[in-house]
């Protein structure tokens, strides 16, 4: 699917956003007293979220109220407040016939086109029918570049693994990369063993289709930025198996390599690869179970060198990260940053909806975290905690892939990162959840991204 605005040329009906509690009159001036009148009747009060058709004086849609509540409402307990609009309008095309002081244009297109997604791949879905000429102060060509990544990154986690293996991930990015002039290597199966990447292969290689490391670069030169996924197509738990109610959405376990690709398809279509030399690097496996699977106990030897002592299999997002990490870290880039669907841990702390992110670098984490409040995608930051890398040292290999007892499970997944990534500028790590639980205005149920903006605004002031 592909976002887009309603042609500005072509005829469009006025959305006029109302604000409540206003004394004197509720609607702006010029609606006139009849329009006034009509609204009341309904019960509209400019009540958050609130709709009211205006008809002609022939019966025909003249046009709509959209509430947005008080002027003094606190702001983020809906990320696209406009969103709600663009679900329930009449079909045809809107436009913003006024836009009250501090109210955010480009956030409520954003929204919008947010809102207009819809996942047909499977059942013809019922099109989105209400467009949006892009209001005045916003910029099209970003917020449409900023809908494309989005779009990409909830198509790829929506796709169930039998449509989205290691080889159609790979399709995916190669199908991206071929948009944008970016060179695509890929490493696969018995190829990763000679390369050097034996994590990667000891998990994936129980998998009908053959675990890969694939190593996208963009077109450009400047700082060396590095964007790595976590791309486990889907996530058994493999031989310490996940109960049903934990297996159940582990179509999303791709969801970091869904982000980057997102990322990269933004910055992509706004030229922001240009002035920088940026990599993505997938680590695609499935975590299956098979008599070659690998088991609890064995200790496997990274590309990095340390050795790593498997006490859960499931705890298998950290082992295909470290080698394609440890790869990373090999050209010293400013910048490395990870994105994983990488512990329960991170949902247990801060919910579905706000992912953790770790970074050492004070200034580079601020620049994160403000910029993803500003943007309607948040973050928060948890520390590297030195003190827990105790944990993550077991008695006969160099490392513990999953510390009994559980405590801290985000921290010590994160630390054991960290290890690997040693070598790069700064490194910042994003255990995301790559999923919408339920519908909220703009977010469809499904797949989502998270963090993508967050470093995307965030970047001019990281790589600067
Ligand atoms: N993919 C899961 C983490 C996950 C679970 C993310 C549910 C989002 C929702 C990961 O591979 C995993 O299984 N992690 C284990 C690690 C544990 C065994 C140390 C977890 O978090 O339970
Ligand atoms: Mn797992
Ligand atoms: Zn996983």
């Amino acid at each position: 699917m592909i976002p887009e605005f309603a042609d500005p040329a072509a005829p469009s009906l006025p959305l006029w956003l109302v604000r409540s509690g206003d004394a004197g009159p509720l609607l702006p001036p010029g609606l006139g007293a009849p329009a006034e009148s009509w609204a009341r009747a309904q019960g509209f009060a400019g009540k958050p979220g609130q709709i009211c058709l205006l008809p002609s004086a022939e019966g025909a849609l003249a046009g709509a109220l959209f509430g947005l509540g008080a002027a003094d409402r606190p702001p983020g307990r809906e990320r696209f407040p406009l969103a709600r609009a663009a679900e329930a309008l009449p079909a045809g095309n809107w436009r913003l016939e006024n836009l009250p002081e501090g109210f955010d244009a480009g956030r409520a297109a954003l929204g919008w086109l947010f809102a207009q997604y819809r996942f047909d791949r499977y059942k013809a879905a019922e099109p989105a029918r209400a467009r949006l000429v892009c209001p005045k102060g916003a910029e099209p060509r970003r917020l449409l570049a900023l809908a494309s990544g989005e779009y990409l990154a909830r198509d790829l986690i929506n796709t169930p693994a039998s449509d989205m293996g290691p080889e159609e991930l790979e399709e995916a990015a190669r199908a991206l990369a071929a948009r944008h002039g970016a060179t695509v290597e890929v490493t696969r199966g018995a190829g990763l063993l000679e390369a050097n990447f034996p994590m990667i292969h000891a998990v994936g290689r129980a998998g009908a289709q053959e675990p890969r490391l694939i190593d996208l670069r963009f077109p450009g030169s400047g700082p060396r930025l590095t964007l790595v996924g976590k791309g486990v197509c889907f996530d058994t738990g493999g031989l310490d198996i996940k109960p049903p109610s934990s297996m159940a959405l582990m179509k999303k376990d791709m969801g970091g390599a869904a982000n980057v690709l997102g990322l990269a398809e933004t910055m992509a279509s706004l030229g922001l690869t240009r002035g920088l030399s940026l990599r993505v690097l997938i680590p695609a496996v499935e975590n299956a179970i098979s008599a070659n699977a690998f088991r609890p106990g064995d200790i496997l030897t990274s590309r990095k060198g340390l050795t790593v002592e498997i006490n859960n299999t499931d705890a298998e997002g950290r082992l295909v990260l470290a080698d394609a990490l440890a790869l990373a870290a090999e050209e010293s880039p400013a910048l490395l940053i990870s994105m994983a669907t990488l512990t329960g841990a991170a949902r247990v702390a801060l919910g579905p909806e706000l992912p953790p992110f770790f970074c050492d670098d004070d200034a580079t984490a601020a620049a994160i975290q403000s910029a993803g409040m500003a943007a309607a995608d948040p973050v928060w930051r948890l520390p590297f905690w030195e003190p827990y890398e105790t944990m993550i040292e077991p008695g006969i290999a160099d490392l513990d892939n999953a510390p009994s007892g559980g405590f801290a499970g985000a921290i010590t997944a994160a630390l054991f990162l960290r290890r690997f990534a040693a070598g790069a500028g700064r490194y910042a790590h994003f255990d995301i959840y790559g999923w919408q639980p339920s519908a909220a205005p703009g977010r469809p149920k499904g797949g989502t991204g998270q963090g993508m903006r967050a470093l995307l605004d965030a970047l001019p002031e990281l790589l600067a």
